[in-house]
């Protein structure tokens, strides 16, 4: 299938997705200038005229060519120190350490297939798939440096990826310190930025805000993607919401410090530059040698924001998570961590076995406090086997105890790290990061391992592999707890220190690729004290993530809504905890707590021997319902009804694909007096199909669903919640 056209007499390039088009135009065999993104429209015949005249204080780029004025024009990687002020996309310095400043021979090449990415997690091709992609090579001359665009088009979804390599043809050594993934001027039309700022427990909340002249930026430094900013994002036009309107979507596959810029300037013009975080960066590129930034994920929709969730959720589906998962149903799991954190031995772990096999869970999670010594967070990180105090057994034996109990055996681990009491830390005292001279600086009480180093990478390969060998393992829960910081790399030379960051992603996914290619059947779950290191980087190896620490359900519903907007709930681990919550102390009724974890890969984290037996005969039932309904829960569509945000209500639904049936969740998050009636207007429901509900009994058609709204019956109380499972007919 054709997605690339490109017209050689105006020297323009478009790519087409199903429902938009993505245009560019090389203006002066030099100037790689967007010109459109947006609804699909055939051929562009806009000649790009529009920037060629001069104004007050304009530079020159080149002599005295007055017939363009740079700072004006819209660009696909914006230039640095040209005359270009906007925030540049990348900075780089020759041999000379001189800056190397646009703008460039540039010519369009067209190839077969998307170009392989060196080291990091892409977008998925399938097997013997063509796809068109467009690279833009942009030569400088002097430098020997060679720039080159890279973009594919994945029509289905929309899916525009992007990233950029460096190659360094010249004879001498070339310094990059900035290097965004992708770039993009655009005209504002009033937009608004969707982001997700947030903190530990508090993950992804929603917020929206005009652009306003100047810049507005977000990020990490953290060396992991962070609580406090996930790399998706959107702009949309002013008057877009949930069902309708323009929304621009941009992701990062990347799991390390990033950064994302806004810039509104004079004309009007936005910049979007998105990619590795300067601030940590560095990158010294030797002749021949190759830098390859990580990939970034747009996206258009014009059905508004839950359009281009949807294009979003199927494309992680389809191109980001590993293949085997594609279409894999996810166990309903008990995790012990809340139930008896570094407090349990055999015999406890055998009681809450027995006790929840009997409930219909499918999968065993032994947390945190099994390996050697480990009864606080103070020590054993690095000393990967079972605590004999503990597991006389080992690991082997209780694990064939949950198997014969009909159940998987799962395991917690956080491989990353290094406890100063640990056996590792004697072994190799100088392993973790550290600034030498200068105090340590930990975090959780824990140090992390320096994973830029190829000993230390390899050394995790071969534990890893070990243990999940040694053990009937067929889930991991991957940790991550502290951010990373001091980090001087004690290995490299003086002119690489500031490749530590960026290196130590590199070696993360080394051993993730390795290890999760060698178990393609264990399922692993990413984890960075809660969902602080939940991003398309992580999700390419592992195909969940434990959403947040906070299980109170109140703040799941917000938490997990944010979530929604970029990511599948397929990707989001959800768990019934006990009240009063153990984060927020706050005690919301069990069927709240079920509803909001049935929304995402439900699990059970609570001591179920202190439940009484009316709750168990509840959970009981839970699980069968979401047993019955998760294929049409995880593989479903999502849809965003009510924000939580706005309101003290949340609402949404999963609809089968062929909008047949659907499951509908309400959420009142506090009690309120003289409650007026209320409906909630559905969408993307099939108009003539009658839907009925069963067990209330309701009927109506889609088309009264979604313009009239379903009423909703009066309900009392703090923390309510409904669901309601129509079938169409
Ligand atoms: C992190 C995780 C928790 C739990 C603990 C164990 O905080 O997010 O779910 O696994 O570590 O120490």
């Amino acid at each position: 299938m054709h997605t690339v056209f490109y017209d050689t007499k105006k020297q323009m390039v478009s790519l087409q997705g199903s429902r938009s088009t993505y245009a560019i135009k090389l203006y002066n065999s030099n100037l790689p200038m967007h010109m459109y993104w947006g609804p699909k429209i055939g051929s562009i015949k806009d000649p790009g005229t529009f920037f060629s005249h001069e104004r007050a204080f304009a530079i020159r780029v080149k002599d005295r060519d007055t017939s363009f004025f740079i700072e004006e024009m819209h660009f696909e990687y914006g230039f640095s120190e040209t005359g270009d002020f906007r925030i540049p996309a990348f900075s780089i310095r020759d041999g000379r350490n001189y800056p190397v400043t646009g703008p460039f021979e540039t010519v369009f090449r067209i190839h077969e297939r998307k170009p392989e990415i060196q080291g990091l997690p892409a977008a998925r091709m399938k097997k013997d798939e063509k796809l068109e992609s467009l690279e833009i090579v942009m030569s400088d001359t002097l430098s020997g440096l060679e720039i080159s665009l890279h973009y594919t088009m994945f029509p289905e979804d929309d899916a525009l990826v992007r990233n950029v390599s460096f190659h360094n043809r010249g004879d001498s050594a070339i310094r990059i310190e900035k290097a965004a993934s992708m770039s993009l001027d655009i005209l504002n039309r009033g937009f608004e930025l969707l982001y997700l700022p947030g903190v530990w427990a508090g993950e992804r909340r929603v917020m929206r805000t005009p652009l306003v002249p100047g810049s507005i930026s977000f990020g990490s430094t953290r060396g992991i993607s962070s609580h406090q900013f996930n790399p998706a994002c959107a702009l949309l036009e002013a008057d877009t919401n949930e069902f309708r309107g323009s929304a621009y979507g941009f992701n990062l596959i990347y799991s390390g410090n990033f950064l994302t810029e806004f810039e509104l300037n004079q004309d009007q013009n936005v910049r979007i530059n998105m990619g590795i975080h300067p601030d940590s960066f560095e990158w010294q590129l030797e002749p021949e040698q190759r830098f390859d930034t990580p990939e970034a994920v747009l996206v258009y929709s014009d059905g508004g924001i839950n359009g281009m969730s949807g294009q979003f959720h199927r494309f992680i589906q389809e191109r980001i998570v590993p293949p085997g998962f594609k279409h894999r149903e996810r166990p309903v799991l008990f995790n012990n961590w809340e139930a008896t954190y570094f407090n349990f031995d055999e015999k406890v772990l055998k009681e809450l076995t027995d006790g929840v096999s009997d409930l219909g869970i499918e999968l065993f999670v032994l947390d945190d406090g099994w390996f050697e010594g480990r009864n606080s967070d103070e020590t054993s990180l690095g000393d990967w086997y079972a605590d004999r105090k503990k597991l006389p057994g080992g690991l082997r034996s209780f694990g064939e105890y949950v198997e014969k109990k009909g159940m998987l055996f799962g395991l917690w681990i956080e491989p990353e790290m290094i406890s100063r009491r640990s056996e590792l830390a004697q072994l190799h005292p100088d392993w973790h990061i550290s600034n030498p001279g200068r105090p340590l600086s930990e975090g959780r009480n824990q140090l992390v391992l320096d994973l830029s180093r190829t000993e230390v990478c390899d050394f995790l390969i071969d534990t890893v592999d070990k243990l999940l060998s040694s053990a009937l393992i067929q889930y991991v829960k991957w940790d991550m707890n502290r951010y990373i910081t001091g980090f001087a790399a004690l290995h490299l030379p003086v002119s690489r220190q500031k490749e530590v960051y960026h290196r130590y992603i590199l070696g993360l996914y080394r051993i993730m690729k390795t290890i999760t290619e060698k178990y393609p059947e264990v399922l692993f779950e990413g984890c960075a004290g809660g969902g602080g290191r939940f991003d398309l980087g992580i999700l390419f190896f592992m195909p969940q993530f434990w959403t947040s620490d906070n299980t109170d359900a109140v703040s799941r519903i917000r938490i997990q809504y944010g979530t929604s907007i970029f990511y599948p709930p397929i990707t989001m681990g959800a768990h019934v905890s006990i009240v009063p919550n153990h984060q927020v102390g706050r005690c919301t009724p069990l069927k709240m707590r079920a509803c909001t974890a049935m929304s995402g890969n439900l699990g059970y984290e609570l001591d179920l021997r202190r439940q009484k037996v009316e709750e168990l005969e509840e959970i009981r039932q839970q699980i069968q319902f979401y047993k019955k309904y998760r294929r049409l829960i995880q593989f479903g569509r999502f849809i965003r009804l009510q924000s939580p945000f706005d309101t003290n209500e949340a609402a949404w639904m999963f609809l089968e694909k062929d909008g047949s049936d659907f499951i509908f969740f309400w959420f009142r998050l506090h009690a309120e007096a003289e409650k007026a009636v209320s409906k909630i207007r559905l969408s993307y429901l099939v108009p003539d199909k009658i839907y009925r509900e069963d067990s209330f009994p309701l009927e109506y058609t889609g088309s009264e669903l979604m313009h009239g709204g379903l009423p909703l019956p009066q309900v009392e109380g703090e923390y309510a919640s409904l669901m309601f499972v129509f079938h169409g007919n």
